[in-house]
């Protein structure tokens, strides 16, 4: 069903969001994304994967894209995408040479008629029909929070961390291959032995199957042992630990320990005192002192990693206890943080938002068309703010 009345294009229009580890897409004007898929290629000879994200030159993009974004049109959408319009949802942050070759292969690949670029930090605020708001995206690679004002993106106060569901891959290996054990029939063997059962798919799947993020003042007796060297001893009691099924006939042992620990790299302060949390006081105390308070009372927390339970809970008790030090108590007049709740998961928000722009009558007016490109051969750039003649 159409969101809007304005929608009268006969014609779908397609909307994308290229993740590093999902790709969301779907048609404008739909609540969800019609799939969901890994932003990875699978060469049908070999079956060999490679990651869309993973090139070493330009060339090996756009071979990429054309071969990612075949399958996605023919195999997912059954959509030929011969002059239809395009949203693509993409992260402030994304590389020029990346969006410049998706726009190659859009228009002179594909022929699409024409597409618009829109940051999903943005497009997540418009699910929520607001404008003003701190929207921290928490997905694969990396955590960014990008304080927005009257749909401005506040540049200098964005605050970016390496963190997010990859780290948490990387913590559960590192704990699996110390204390893990794999059981064959009745022969029970270290992880350590059996590193190849560790692969990226199976990580995950024990993430997002058995982790949790775990309450605060369990974490910090957790951070105590783990980060500062307190005697194991103090640890509190880990949680039931899960047998979890590699295949027909091993099962992998998964502690407690992993389902409780790997999430808290997210939390833990590194050498420049920084986590995932503390990204959210550095943007607002980076922002102009006039908004600082509408921020903090409009946080939109995004991406998939932002799903796992306890994850919400956590970071509002992080913050409350963030905001009583010295650090920030004599920069910040906060008393209280307000979360909003979009309307969609977190890992689609942003699409969705995507999906509600595709469907406004302005977006025209928004896009650059295959002539426009054509003629210029340039993208309208957010950060130099430089239009299109
Ligand atoms: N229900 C869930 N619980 C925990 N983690 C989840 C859940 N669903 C997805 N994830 C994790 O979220 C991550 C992907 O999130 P998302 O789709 O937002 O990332 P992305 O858009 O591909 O990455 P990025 O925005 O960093 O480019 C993966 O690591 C995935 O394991
Ligand atoms: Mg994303």
């Amino acid at each position: 069903m159409p969101l809007y009345e304005g929608y009268t294009s006969d014609k779908h229009v397609i909307i994308f969001d290229i993740g590093t580890a999902y790709t969301k897409c779907g048609v404008a004007g739909e609540m969800c994304p019609r799939c969901i898929v890994p932003s990875q290629l699978k060469d049908e000879k070999t079956g060999k994967v490679r990651k869309l994200w993973e090139y070493n030159t330009e060339d090996e993009l756009f071979e990429n894209l054309k071969d990612f974004l075949f399958h996605l049109y023919f195999r997912h959408l059954l959509i030929n995408p011969k002059d239809r319009r395009m949203v693509v949802c993409e992260s402030l942050l994304c590389p020029a040479s990346f969006r410049e070759t998706l726009a190659r292969v859009l228009f002179k690949h594909f022929e699409v008629g024409s597409v618009m670029f829109a940051p999903c930090q943005l497009t997540a605020l418009l699910t929520l029909g607001t404008s003003t708001g701190l929207v921290m995206d928490v997905g694969y690679n990396e955590t960014l929070v990008v304080p927005v004002y009257e749909g401005i993106p506040v540049l200098k106060a964005i605050q970016s961390l390496p963190v997010a569901g990859k780290a948490i891959h990387e913590r559960a290996k590192q704990i699996l291959l110390t204390e893990g054990k794999v059981k064959t029939g009745s022969i029970e063997k270290p992880v350590s032995e059996q590193r190849d059962c560790l692969t990226e798919d199976v990580l995950e799947d024990i993430k997002v199957r058995c982790c949790f993020t775990t309450k605060f003042d369990r974490a910090k007796k957790i951070h105590r042992v783990t980060m500062f060297g307190e005697n194991e001893s103090n640890l509190p009691t880990p949680p039931p630990s899960v047998q979890y099924p590699l295949d027909g006939n091993s099962m992998l042992h998964v502690d407690g320990k992993v389902r409780e620990h790997a999430c808290e790299v997210m939390f833990e302060q590194d050498n420049e005192q920084q986590s995932i949390a503390t990204l959210i006081l550095d943007a607002i105390v980076q922002s102009p002192i006039d908004m600082r308070k509408e921020l903090s009372r409009n946080i939109v927390i995004i991406g998939g990693t932002s799903m796992l339970p306890g994850f919400l809970h956590r970071i509002q008790l992080e913050l409350q206890s963030l905001i009583q030090e010295p650090r920030y108590v004599n920069f910040l007049a906060i008393k209280k943080f307000r979360f909003h709740q979009p309307p969609a998961k977190a890992n689609y928000t942003a699409w969705l938002g995507g999906s509600m722009f595709g469907a406004l009558d302005t977006l025209a007016s928004k896009s650059v068309s295959r002539d426009q490109y054509k003629e210029t051969g340039q993208l309208s750039d957010w950060c130099t703010l430089s239009q299109l003649k």
